[in-house]
């Protein structure tokens, strides 16, 4: 079969390194992909949110599945319009994908499919929202209420910050349209899980849980960032909590999103703390997480290809159930000085040859990677998050010391990267308090 990856991050080249060990996969495309999807397939120069191109590409090359990475494709419509071309796609359709797109519907069906989240209100007035933070007078999370590139969540401690969220979000219209509208929610606390699972419409494979430590410092500390790691199965993880999480909580709204015509397909990922009251979805979201992607690819035994055709074509109940390893992966993602601040890109990056897998049992994933232009085989910097060491292991311990073992061995002009991933004494990653 023919599979095309779209998107250019660490999780599109887990996903396409997963696939590429498929038999099944006969050819590995990615669009537009980077340095590390170039080494298990082919890239081709369309970008991410060139729906028309994309369209044409998977026709014109006949190809047999697209995998969606990130969520912008999907709410531009690419799922519905590969549907339409007869090209069965694993990411769900634009209706769907609101689920991810509007906090504000996500939080409409989540009260309709009876599952608990934080308290929260909708505004779409800035003078109401006001009104309603200053007769709260509690700690609050504001939340733009479409798309804002994960920059659209404030944790607003004091009234004072939840005022200048909700005018920088709808009077300065810092995110745009995403944020005419805002969700205001109570803060919760506990350790927070990121869950997957594999869904046709109908059905919902076994599910899997990573962490994502979201802070750039050790211990939490210090502003978000994209992801600077990721562990599963968490030390907190059970199978009484999986199998509440998957049929309290994701198979519900599987449902509600069916019988509202907008069936939902593709990869679930269901945002989750787990307070004393039991667990509350923070968010739910239309893909697979970055960097949870990195931690859990490695982790999928079954045959990836066919579980996402399944998904694509309602039919998850006739292949073999999707099966998750229970062997530890750590992923430690190394990134430029700076960020989330600015940083300096197309510095060289020393020590990162032989990706695949080694008889020491790690891995690396690019992200902000590409190959110099002067064709010399240099790679060189181009973001952010630049890349995640990945190591497995017969319990977390092996497996992080693999990943920071072969973090070591890498280096660029002020890489930087958390020293506490999957370090079960420091604690589990939470919000802070
Ligand atoms: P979201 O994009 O909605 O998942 O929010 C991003 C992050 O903000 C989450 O992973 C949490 O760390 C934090 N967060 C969001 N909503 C809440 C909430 N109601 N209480 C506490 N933390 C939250
Ligand atoms: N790991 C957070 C996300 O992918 O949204």
């Amino acid at each position: 079969m023919r599979v095309l990856v779209v998107g250019s991050g660490g999780r599109e080249h887990a996903l396409a390194w997963r696939l590429a060990r498929s038999s099944t996969v006969t050819e590995l495309l990615a669009a537009p992909g980077n340095s590390g999807t170039a080494m298990v397939g082919t890239n081709l120069p369309v970008a991410e949110t060139d729906i028309d191109g994309l369209v044409d590409t998977a026709v014109e090359r006949s190809i047999d599945l697209v995998v969606v990475g990130p969520e912008v494709p999907l709410a531009l419509g690419l799922s519905d319009r590969l549907a339409a071309a007869g090209v069965p796609c694993f990411g769900p359709s634009r209706a769907a994908a609101r689920l991810e797109s509007s906090k504000s519907f996500s939080r409409d069906v989540l009260d309709a499919a009876g599952v608990p989240g934080p308290e929260y209100r909708v505004f779409r007035s800035p003078s109401a929202a006001l009104a309603y933070v200053e007769q709260r007078n509690r700690p609050l999370v504001v939340k733009a209420d479409g798309l804002a590139a994960g920059k659209g969540v404030a944790m607003c401690a004091n009234l004072e910050e939840a005022k200048t969220a909700i005018a920088s979000c709808m009077q300065d219209r810092m995110f745009g349209a995403a944020g005419e509208t805002v969700v205001i929610e109570e803060w919760l606390h506990g350790p927070e899980v990121s869950v997957f699972g594999f869904s046709d419409g109908e059905n919902l494979s076994p599910v899997v849980a990573a962490t994502d430590y979201k802070r750039v410092g050790n211990g939490d500390t210090g502003p978000n960032t994209g992801g600077m790691g990721s562990y599963g199965p968490p030390a907190f993880w059970d199978e009484t909590l999986a199998e509440q999480i998957r049929s309290e909580i994701m198979l519900p709204v599987i449902r509600e999103m069916a019988s509202r015509g907008s069936a939902y397909r593709g990869a679930l990922y269901c945002g989750l703390m787990l307070t004393d009251d039991g667990p509350r979805v923070l968010e739910f979201n239309c893909r697979f997480g970055d960097p949870e992607t990195q931690a859990i690819m490695p982790r999928l035994v079954s045959n990836p290809v066919e579980a996402m055709i399944a998904c694509a074509t309602g039919s998850l109940t006739d292949v073999a159930p999707v099966e998750w390893s229970d062997d530890p992966v750590v992923a430690v993602v190394m990134v430029s000085g700076g960020y989330p601040g600015s940083y300096q890109t197309g510095l060289e990056i020393h020590g990162l040859d032989g990706n695949d897998a080694d008889e020491e049992g790690s891995l690396v994933f690019h992200a902000g990677v590409r190959n110099a232009a002067d064709g010399s085989g240099r790679l060189l910097t181009s973001g952010g998050r630049v890349l995640a060491c990945v190591g497995r292991g017969d319990d977390v311990e092996g497996a992080r010391d693999r990943a920071y073992r072969r973090a070591a061995q890498i280096s660029f002009h002020g890489a930087y990267y958390r020293r506490d991933i999957a370090d079960l004494r420091s604690g589990q990653p939470t919000t802070i308090r």
